[in-house]
């Protein structure tokens, strides 16, 4: 299978929990390079169902390494009712974990934080995840912040986090909101390094020997590219490197080990979330709601919902050099007589075909379309590509073409046997 990336290539939530799943079969290593729990991966194994938001999802899998690399940010607290959570379930947790010593910690403060700036913006915010990724993020970027490395040493820590406590209880002060207790987060988080400490190592080193030992390596993305903090729609988007780059910065392999990159798209559009979202369309909405579809894994809020939008899957090839393409969600639009898919906008009276980078210019952009016909055949039965309805086959090897990638996986159920390879 060769070392990949798999990438988000529109707004996150195409799927990619149930892709990193199924070819988590083939890899030995499966590693998370950016994000915390403000993901939702939702892989549906046997007839379990399963949300994973920091473990990678390879867990799943008896005898895969799953490692959570210096580049995400994580809340030792939530880590550890995951772990148990997923202990719950029979899965073994164990020697597979390994957590990174400088992966940034999520504290308490950084949460209260994300909920008075959403507060403060009103009309104008982001609709984060309130996990507190953004502030986690800043504190990193502004070198104050607490790494796993710090909660290994008890004493050091303790003596950070009074510091960060007495200038972030200010902060939250000034916006009105609630300080946090010393004690308190000081016990919570030594508790939770303590059932970590076993996880914890120099994940760089492991991953290096692993590839010195021929290992496949497989990087499961969160969030998708138009969430990336430098490429995405700007402010409304994630505070991590969603992108194919984020791989190799946030895990420490090198570009060069990394042999290709599979975007992974919806057949349709989602969002979470407020931000501009040019092909959103109200009747596609409702109709993928009223099939109990699209409903964050993470926050329960309905996803907003639209046609495919190849100008943005285009674009995501080009940031994150998309060489296969997997089709998630097929069967969400067995029911639709006529499928749109948005080739170009119209920005004024000009025509664009990639998207604006300022947020209200592509705010502004009208969606140009073509029109394809449906199949309006129940397409979640079909486990080869000639299973699928001629209609249906055609579609997706348009959204690969338009994409500008190889259609190498059609999804069209969250089972693992709904996978189609091609
Ligand atoms: P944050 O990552 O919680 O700061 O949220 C920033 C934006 O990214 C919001 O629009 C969220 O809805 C969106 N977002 C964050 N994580 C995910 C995800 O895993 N799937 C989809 N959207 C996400
Ligand atoms: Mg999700």
């Amino acid at each position: 299978m060769a070392n990949t990336i798999l990438v988000g290539a529109q707004w996150g939530d195409e799927g990619k929990g149930k892709i990193i799943d199924f070819l988590t079969e083939k890899a030995d290593v499966v590693v998370r390079s950016q994000g915390g729990n403000n993901a939702g991966h939702t892989v549906i194994a046997g007839d379990k169902k399963y949300v994973l938001h920091l473990i990678p999802s390879g867990i799943l899998r008896p005898g895969k390494a799953c490692v959570i690399g210096n580049g995400v940010v994580l809340d030792p607290v939530a880590v550890v009712a995951e772990i148990e959570g997923v202990r719950a379930a029979k899965i073994k947790v164990g020697k597979n974990l390994l957590i990174s010593d400088c992966a940034h910690l999520v504290l308490p403060y950084h949460r209260l934080l994300d909920e008075a700036r959403e507060l403060a913006k009103g009309k104008g915010k982001i609709g984060t995840t309130k996990r507190g990724i953004g502030p986690a993020y800043a504190d990193k970027a502004s070198r104050t912040g607490l790494r796993m490395g710090d909660l290994m040493q008890p004493e050091l820590f303790s003596k950070k986090l009074a510091l960060r406590i007495k200038e972030n209880n200010a902060v939250l002060k000034a916006f009105g909101a609630k300080p946090v207790s010393f004690k308190k987060v000081n016990e919570e988080y030594l508790a939770a390094g303590e059932v970590l400490r076993p996880f914890v190592c120099n994940t760089v080193v492991y991953l290096h020997e692993a590839l010195k030992a021929g290992k496949e390596l497989l990087f499961e993305g969160a969030q998708g590219t138009f969430l990336d903090i430098d490429h995405g729609t700007y402010p409304y988007v994630t505070s991590s490197n969603t992108t194919a780059g984020g791989a190799a910065t946030g895990s420490g392999v090198p570009p060069h080990r990394i042999d290709r990159v599979l975007g992974v798209m919806k057949a349709y559009t989602t969002r979470v979330g407020e931000g501009p979202f040019p092909t959103e369309n109200d009747q596609i909405s409702d109709m993928l709601h009223a099939m109990g579809r699209e409903f964050g894994a993470t926050t329960g809020r309905a996803r907003r919902c639209g046609w495919f939008d190849a100008v943005a899957t285009h674009f995501a090839t080009m940031v994150n050099g998309i060489d296969d393409v997997a089709i998630t969600n097929l069967d969400g639009l067995d029911t639709v007589d006529v499928i749109k898919v948005c080739v170009g906008y119209k920005s004024g009276r000009k025509k664009i075909d990639v998207p604006p980078s300022d947020f209200l210019q592509l705010a502004e952009c009208e969606p140009v379309y073509i029109e394809l016909p449906g199949w309006l055949t129940p397409t979640s039965g079909a486990r080869k590509f000639e299973d699928l309805p001629p209609n249906a086959q055609a579609y997706a090897l348009k959204l690969a073409e338009l994409t500008g990638g190889r259609l190498a996986i059609v999804s069209v159920g969250a089972h693992r046997d709904q996978t189609i390879l091609l």
